[in-house]
């Protein structure tokens, strides 16, 4: 079971992989949590993407391209990730297809995470707070959101086109969107 999880910054892509990888023992992959560790440590990479990320932009393409072939090809992954924030363009969504293609797998489900602008607003000023992720000032919240908005139609079309997305509104309670979820992956379970 492969999984995909997308929607604007602010969604709870990471807050409902944490919860799906315990419950049904995956493996998150969250390019965001992968790149800033390397700005964290300030590896060669890390100072070549920091500004971009910073700035709310998408990192190339091929850098986030290269970092989840490492997981798909890592036979202990296998058939068992979900991916948090890939793909966000049309080009990432063909290119991942193509490389669980390669290792024989694929993509189970596709979930849509749906907010507004003014919950994501809400929500990155409360986890500025805590976490203070450098990319958490409220500009640079809109200016993702607004990369999202312009990256992800073909997106959208893409996993409705192989009968593979499923809708989850965003707006509810942690635990209400959990259970959705869980309801949705094991409707999916079932008919494997
Ligand atoms: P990434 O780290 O993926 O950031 P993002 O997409 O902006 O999303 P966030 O992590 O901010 O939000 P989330 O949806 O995970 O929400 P969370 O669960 O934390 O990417 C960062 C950057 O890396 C990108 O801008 C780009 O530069 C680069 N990048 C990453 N992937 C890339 C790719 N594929 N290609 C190119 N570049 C890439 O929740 C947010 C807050 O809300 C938390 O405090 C949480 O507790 C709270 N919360 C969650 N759910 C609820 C709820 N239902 N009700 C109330 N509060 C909630
Ligand atoms: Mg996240």
């Amino acid at each position: 079971m492969n999984i995909v999880i997308f929607g604007p910054p602010g969604a709870g892509k990471g807050t409902q992989s944490n919860l799906i990888v315990k419950k049904f023992n995956l493996h998150q992959l969250s390019t965001g949590e992968l790149l800033r560790k390397e700005i964290k440590n300030k590896t060669e990479l890390g100072n070549q993407i920091s500004s971009i990320i910073n700035a709310g932009n998408l990192v190339s393409d091929e850098i986030v391209g290269n970092l989840i072939e490492k997981y798909i090809s890592n036979k202990s992954f296998n058939d068992k990730i979900i991916f948090d924030g890939y793909p966000r363009n049309l080009i990432q969504a063909r290119y991942l297809d193509n490389l669980l293609n390669k290792y024989n797998q694929k993509i189970n489900i596709a979930l849509k995470l749906s907010v507004s602008l003014e919950t994501i607003k809400k929500r990155i000023f409360e986890r500025k707070t805590i976490e203070s992720r450098a990319d958490d000032h409220e500009e640079i919240a809109i200016r993702r959101y607004k990369t999202y908005e312009n990256n992800i139609k073909p997106v959208i079309d893409f996993y409705k086109q192989s009968n593979l997305l499923s809708v989850v509104n965003g707006e509810a309670t942690i635990s209400e969107i959990s259970n959705e979820i869980s309801g949705l992956i094991e409707a999916i379970k079932g008919w494997h």
